[in-house]
């Protein structure tokens, strides 16, 4: 089948590269030139291990380009999917879902032949109403639905999550719509994995739904950390403890600095809005959004306070920047918040990531970014861990005490044994552990 991307950011051009992958015929469509122009030289816009070569490989085999031409694009495709961002609208938190309606209107405008319209981006219940009206009003006289077929993809891993979904959420009503679907996601039938049909109004709920649940986990283990530091627990020991209840689950419970990302935080916002739209406050999802908010900047704190009673002047390594490794996203990182505090207290800031530098950079204008954890590490009075990247889980540490001013190791993702550590001479402070 050929099929139509529309929007070539994160989940559409992971979700086009993997169709493609399935065997269909896919076109992905930007309207940003600069993007086509790089995607066409062969060259990722974002980094995900092992997008390169996924889109190599079936555009090698005639089976996947990108244009910014739409009508091109959509020309004969028996799906077309809209996957286009929708941001946190300034100032009130709602999805602004301009680049929906834009990308809407231009379909209509272009369509000549029966099709389904499926929403991939993250939308607010009832937009896929809202974007059938656009489509009906753009005056379109051919056959077409529209469903919500909401993506559950994590970055840095994100193919094997395409190809060995959880789950599939189809949400539409119309039955030519669900064979068309089916027909999409054929490899994933014959593998066996669910697919739920709902209605498109329940789709959209769930795909909020599911991220909000998500971070509400996060921030559960988050506040029984702390209550661990002050009572004398180890979270790990509590999180292992809960976690094999089958009715609770072991994943997505591991504490940490707060979650950030470019989903659950404006997820969680966006929900908010729709619920006090609706007057059907979700006050447990309010308190999340809350609690992890001055969770961020509380870790700045958390590392000041060991620095002594008088921070300012003295040098701190921040380890990892993005909001979690494998990627090199930095939108809503709790280090952004963590790096500020420290600054705002006079410390010096030093820092190192793998992939993130290049965007945190401009975020952190003050914090001197280095090649390397050890060039990072050197005259640090403390280091802390604030992306579990596979790099610092095997720091050596012979090397790190001679190259620090004080062995001080602040591990905001308790990727070490607190035993080992302070073996090794280290004073070692973690979450939610004695
Ligand atoms: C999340 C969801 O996991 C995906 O299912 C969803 O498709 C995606 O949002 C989206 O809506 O597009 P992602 O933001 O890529 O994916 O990353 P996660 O792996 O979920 O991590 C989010 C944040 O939570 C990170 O900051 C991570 O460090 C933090 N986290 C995660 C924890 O602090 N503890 C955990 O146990 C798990």
């Amino acid at each position: 089948m050929k099929i139509a991307m529309v929007g070539a950011g994160y989940v559409g051009l992971v979700s086009g590269a993997c169709f493609a992958d399935f065997g269909h015929d896919v076109v992905c469509i930007d309207t940003d030139p600069s993007k086509i122009e790089r995607l066409n030289a062969g060259e990722m816009p974002i980094y995900e291990p092992g997008l390169d070569e996924l889109v190599q490989r079936n555009v090698r085999a005639n089976r996947l380009s990108f244009t910014t031409g739409l009508a091109e694009g959509i020309s004969g495709a028996g799906a077309i999917f809209i996957a286009v961002g929708t941001p946190s609208r300034r100032g009130d938190g709602h999805a602004d879902l301009s680049f929906v309606h834009a990308a809407a209107a231009e379909i209509g405008k272009n369509l000549d032949h029966p099709a389904v319209i499926v929403t991939k981006s993250t939308v607010p219940v009832g937009t896929g109403d809202e974007v059938e009206r656009i489509l009906r009003e753009s005056g379109t006289d051919v056959h077409f639905a529209v469903a919500s077929n909401p993506e559950f993809l994590r970055e840095g891993a994100a193919i094997g999550d395409f190809k060995r979904p959880d789950r599939i959420v189809i949400g539409t009503d119309d039955e030519w719509a669900r064979g068309v679907m089916r027909e999409v996601y054929r490899p994933l039938f014959l593998n066996r994995s669910p697919i739920v049909f709902s209605s498109r109004r329940s789709a959209e709920i769930i795909k909020y739904a599911a991220n909000a649940f998500l971070a509400t986990k996060i921030t559960f283990i988050n506040e029984i950390a702390d209550l661990c530091e002050k009572v004398g627990g180890d979270v790990q020991d509590v999180a292992r403890g809960i976690g094999l209840d089958n009715r609770i689950g072991p994943k997505f419970l591991h504490p940490g600095p707060g979650f950030g990302g470019s989903c659950f935080p404006k997820d969680t916002l966006a929900l908010l809005k729709t619920a006090e739209d609706n007057d059907a406050p979700l006050r447990i999802v309010e308190s999340v959004a809350k609690v992890n908010e001055s969770r961020k900047r509380a870790m700045g704190r958390k590392v000041i306070d060991v620095l002594g009673e008088a921070p300012r002047g003295k040098r701190v390594a921040l380890l990892g920047l993005t909001f979690k490794p494998n990627t090199d996203d930095m939108r809503d990182a709790p280090s952004i918040a963590i790096a500020q505090a420290l600054i705002d207290a006079g410390v010096e800031v030093t820092a190192y990531d793998p992939e993130g530098m290049e965007l945190a950079r401009p975020l952190m204008p003050e914090v001197a970014m280095l090649p390397n954890a050890y060039e990072a590490i050197e005259g640090a009075d403390a280091i802390v861990i604030v992306t579990e990247w596979d790099a610092f889980r095997a720091l050596d540490l012979g090397r790190v005490r001679e190259l620090v001013r004080a062995p001080v190791l602040v591990d905001l993702r308790n990727i070490y044994e607190p035993e080992e550590l302070r073996g090794a001479g280290f004073t070692y402070i973690s979450v939610g552990r004695p």
